[in-house]
């Protein structure tokens, strides 16, 4: 190799050096990122950093979980985002209070749900310092600064616009607002049906913000069967029937909550909110447990006093050695296995499942665009 040669070959590759350099400097994203908005159902953790009585971030939460400790996770192990992240192929998301989320960790998308809050500012004030659905959305807004911080404005567009939503909430609206205690504020100044649609017409708000901050395909779950938890059953319930009127509250919100995605994707002129029908995805094995493979429906794993379904999910309390054989891991939150059947339903649930289609049809249609 004469002096010529060797130049060039030492040329090429300082080249080659900076491309590949300049390639690890610039983060790339990789998969979809996921963004998460909403209650307990779907915290992954926020609440840990908050000075809030609603948490879960000790024993025997996340028993089952792959490190076996307590995240936060209202859960034995994984939760419904867990689970959608799984099907995604990303790593599950990070709450966005923690200090892990940083750098590349941001592509990854944020968690930015808080247990106890609801569509309404005034629910879950007993639980003191939670992250309210306006505020959720704030933090929303500064993660998009942040990201373009590390990859541009135009890139961060882009992850935001090509990521997937998913935004829980309302459950609390009733349970911790409405019926929290006999005559409450809210029931003297409404009566249900006018409350609904109060809530509705808040939400209407909430979900057209977060189309404005770039949010182009959302899943956004209805309220489970309220009436049917272990809490509920514990209060109200002489033998194991549902307390009707949660379950009334239920049904007359999940429709018009269809209604309301139905308007909002038709004033947009596409499909940006896919209704998620939980109450049909879990009465599916409330209704018949044993045909899923659970022994109970109505008994908690964990908990005390009737159906498992006073008070809190402690080292105290009663837990059952089988975790799968339960709908219910607390008085108020499925199990891991319950959350698995949930998802499977967003992912290849029919149009009574999921409106106007499932998690896999999204997934298909968005890797074509
Ligand atoms: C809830 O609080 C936020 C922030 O303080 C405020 O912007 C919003 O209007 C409130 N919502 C209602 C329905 O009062
Ligand atoms: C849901 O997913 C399955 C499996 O991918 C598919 O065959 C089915 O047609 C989908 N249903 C709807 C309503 O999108």
């Amino acid at each position: 190799m004469d002096q010529n040669n060797q130049r060039v070959v030492f040329v090429s590759c300082m080249l080659i050096c900076l491309l590949v350099n300049f390639n690890t400097v610039v983060p790339q994203v990789e998969a979809r990122a996921f963004f998460v908005f909403g209650d307990s159902l779907v915290d992954n953790g926020n609440n840990n950093y908050l000075a809030t009585t609603a948490r879960a971030d000790s024993y025997p939460y996340g028993i089952d979980y792959p490190t076996h400790r307590a995240t936060g996770r209202f859960s034995n192990g994984l939760n419904m985002p867990d689970l959608i992240s799984e099907r995604i192929g990303s790593q599950p998301t990070l709450p966005y209070l923690s200090p892990e989320l940083n750098g590349e960790a941001l592509l990854v998308g944020a968690n930015f749900a808080s247990a106890g809050i609801g569509i309404l500012n005034d629910t879950g004030i007993q639980f003191f310092n939670i992250i309210r659905i306006t505020r959720q959305l704030q933090y929303f807004e500064q993660y998009q600064q942040r990201v373009s911080a590390l990859i541009g404005e135009e890139e961060t567009v882009r992850l935001v616009n090509e990521a997937l939503y998913l935004m829980t909430l309302g459950g609390n609206d009733f349970v911790n607002n409405y019926f929290l205690v006999p005559f409450s504020a809210r029931s003297r100044q409404f009566r249900l049906p006018d409350y609904v649609v109060y809530l509705i017409s808040e939400y209407r708000k909430i979900l057209a913000r977060l189309y404005e901050l770039g949010a182009r395909r959302v899943l956004v779950t209805g309220t489970g069967p309220l009436g049917c938890v272990p809490a509920e059953l514990a209060q109200h319930s002489r033998n194991g029937e549902c307390y009707a009127e949660l379950q009334e509250a239920a049904n007359l919100f999940n429709p018009q909550l269809v209604d309301l995605l139905g308007q909002l994707n038709s004033e947009i002129g596409s499909d940006v909110f896919i209704s998620a029908n939980a109450f049909a995805m879990n009465m599916d094995f409330i209704g018949n447990p044993e045909a899923y493979g659970f022994a109970t429906s109505k008994v908690a794993c964990c908990g005390q006093g009737p159906y498992n379904g006073i008070g809190l999910c402690t080292p105290a309390s009663n837990i059952c050695p089988n975790r799968d054989a339960y709908v219910f891991w607390d008085a108020f939150h499925p199990s891991d296995r319950a959350n698995r059947l949930i998802v499977e339903r967003f992912m290849i649930g029919s149009s009574e499942y999921m409106h106007p289609m499932n998690l896999s049809t999204i997934m298909l249609l968005d890797s074509r665009t």
